[in-house]
């Protein structure tokens, strides 16, 4: 039986994925800004021998609704996750750490500097999700309003990036060219860092990588977009995709779609693992579990809800008429959360129906309400049918949804052999690939800029 990796979808600030349930009287999220808030649930996700935290994260403010966005904390405030890891990665010791940069607004020196700190200072526990940026009001921040470019050109910017960021990452140093040879004092053999000379349609840069070879060297990449563009660079370069489907069939189609096209650009199919999202409430038994649920939507800020929806798309729901049929909706935002509705769906939908049906799913993935066994048998029965690799666990309440699903549904699992009972040492991508695949696959597109001629092409 294939076994499951986990993750847990996370967010540095109030509300995630249910607008409106940092009101319930137990959710511990509104102490995200206590590093204590943290360092309880890593060591509580270790526990459970989950694979990594994934933590999302964008620029941007609430540009819809903002003052309802502010009384609701829709997306603000928040705190940047990556200031977190260093502190977490010294009181756990297997977890890895998933953290989200834009191609957009980083620049690819920077940013790849930083990922590689992170990787030294965690032994090589740290992945990278690639996001492009969909929201306009991030342009509004850094004053360039000429960085909202249209979706598809995005991802191509994010080709060149990730291309330049290889450079750095696998190109720029040899992995010996660090000797600290006190005696004839050369701390770093010149001969073994290479100059970058980058000179492409969107970057431009001169110069050596920052920090010497850092246990994976290119942090594990992931994606997270399903359009058709988003699906395009995920197969030439994640090695770990968040995919976002309506139904089982959609997320099927998905997943062989993309390994066919990993197949296409040499890589090795299976070595792309897919994660979805996976909303689960359990409890002894199903009544149990149903209550809990009830529970936590009773909560939820249908205001709020559609101003998310809004923000990530660009369309208010609100303003368009109920009863016309929500197609020929085009949108240079994300258009994940339209295309599940046109391109996704089985069929024509009025905008009541998106409005309903997203009001009550929202940005979740699969989701599952019953037993332990019950939750189980669904995880297992997803993955059998559609080849998935793992879950990223989406939590309503915490860190109450972690605790019950590591106390019932993590014992099930394991004593079904369908995840593992004790982590293995190595490195975050070890864990993923197997022993001894701490770097890149020879496979992997990023792999071609260890030679050190390919520096000074584009
Ligand atoms: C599970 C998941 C996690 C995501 N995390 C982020 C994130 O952290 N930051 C961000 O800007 N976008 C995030 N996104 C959005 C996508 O990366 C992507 O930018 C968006 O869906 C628009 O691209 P698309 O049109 O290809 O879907 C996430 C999407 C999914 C499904």
């Amino acid at each position: 039986m294939k076994k499951i990796h986990l993750g847990v979808f996370e967010v540095n600030s109030v509300n995630h994925l249910t607008q409106g349930i940092w009101a319930h009287p137990d959710q511990q999220r509104v102490h995200y800004s206590k590093i204590e808030y943290w360092k309880n649930i890593a060591q509580l996700l270790e526990r459970g021998k989950f694979d990594f935290m994934f933590f999302a994260d964008t620029y941007g403010y609430p540009k819809q609704r903002t003052e309802m966005a502010f009384r609701e904390a829709t997306g603000l405030p928040g705190n940047d996750p990556m200031m977190l890891i260093p502190a977490l990665a010294m009181v756990t010791k297997n977890l890895a750490f998933t953290m989200t940069t834009s191609t957009s607004y980083e620049a690819p020196y920077s940013n790849a500097r930083r990922f590689s700190s992170l990787d030294h200072v965690t032994n090589g526990r740290i992945g990278w999700n690639v996001v492009t940026t969909s929201n306009k009001s991030a342009a509004d921040l850094f004053g360039r309003e000429e960085l909202f470019l249209p979706h598809d050109e995005r991802y191509d910017m994010a080709d060149e990036y990730m291309s330049l960021s290889y450079k750095l990452f696998e190109g720029s140093w040899e992995d010996d060219a660090v000797l600290i040879d006190r005696e004839n004092r050369v701390f770093t053999d010149p001969a073994k860092v290479h100059k970058i000379v980058h000179e492409g349609k969107y970057f431009k840069l001169t110069g050596y990588h920052g920090t010497e070879p850092s246990p994976q060297r290119t942090p594990v990449i992931f994606q997270a977009g399903s359009s058709n563009r988003g699906r395009a660079f995920a197969a030439k370069h994640a090695e770990g995709i968040f995919l976002k489907a309506p139904t089982i069939e959609v997320l099927r189609d998905q997943i062989s779609d993309i390994r066919r096209r990993a197949a296409e650009y040499g890589r090795d199919p299976s070595a792309v693992k897919v994660f979805t999202g996976l909303s689960v409430v359990v409890g002894r038994t199903r009544e149990e579990a149903e209550r809990k649920h009830a529970e936590y939507l009773s909560y939820q800020s249908k205001e709020a809800t559609l101003s998310s929806y809004a923000n990530v798309t660009g369309i208010d729901l609100t303003r368009l008429d109920p009863d016309s049929y929500f197609e020929n909706i085009h949108t240079e935002m994300g258009q994940t959360h339209t295309d599940r509705f046109t391109k996704h769906s089985k069929t024509k939908k009025t905008v009541r129906e998106v409005t309903e049906d997203f009001l009550e799913k929202g940005f979740r993935g699969l989701t599952v309400i019953g037993t332990p066994e019950e939750v189980a048998d669904k995880m297992q029965y997803w993955v059998e049918e559609t080849d998935l690799d793992g879950f990223n666990l989406e939590p309503y309440i915490l860190p109450a949804s972690y605790e019950d699903f590591i106390d019932l549904v993590v014992p099930v699992l394991q004593r079904r052999g369908f995840f593992k009972e004790e982590y293995e040492e190595g490195t975050f991508r070890e864990r993923l690939f197997g022993k001894g695949a701490s770097r890149l696959p020879d496979h992997h597109p990023g792999a071609e800029f260890r030679d050190p001629s390919r520096l000074t092409q584009e």
